[in-house]
């Protein structure tokens, strides 16, 4: 799908949040301003998260709920250092949680850890607001 704007991509994001069943874990793949961020934060709110939405940076992944009772799971990947922060920040364990709908940008960071089944999702820069979002077939 072609978004021209902050506003488009969050529309596509908040479609596909009612395609995606729990357990899920949905990698974001994009370069840096692809807008993974903006996909991400549309997706939480489409699921009831209230107040702010920042970034994962430091912290490598922010936990909320839906407005069903499922944990939702932000992760940015991007500062990762080796595997064991990764361990620390309890990444494994969130990952394969029977409860949890993660979201995992720069998911190159720790491939190997993740799930064999998950929704690929890859956003690609076409113009300064225009960006292509390729979502898995299975949530068209
Ligand atoms: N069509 C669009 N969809 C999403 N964001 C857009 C679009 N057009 C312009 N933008 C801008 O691109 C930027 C996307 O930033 P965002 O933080 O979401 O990227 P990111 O992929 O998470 O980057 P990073 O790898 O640094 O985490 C924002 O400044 C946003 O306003
Ligand atoms: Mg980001």
């Amino acid at each position: 799908m072609i978004s021209n704007s902050e506003q488009e991509t969050a529309t596509i994001a908040a479609d596909f949040a009612k395609t995606v069943n729990c357990p899920s874990v949905i990698t974001l793949c994009g370069d840096l301003g692809a807008g993974k961020s903006c996909f991400a934060r549309a997706f939480l709110q489409s699921l009831g998260v209230k107040g702010p939405i920042t970034s994962p940076t430091f912290s490598l992944v922010n936990l909320y709920q839906s407005e069903n009772g499922v944990q939702l799971a932000h992760m940015d990947l991007y500062r990762l250092e080796d595997d064991e922060q990764a361990y620390q920040a309890g990444i494994e364990e969130i990952l394969h949680d029977s409860n949890t709908i993660s979201l995992v940008e720069w998911p190159e960071r720790l491939s190997w850890m993740l799930p064999k089944d998950i929704l690929q999702i890859k956003i690609t820069h076409q113009s300064e607001t225009s960006r292509l979002i390729e979502l898995p077939e299975s949530s068209l």
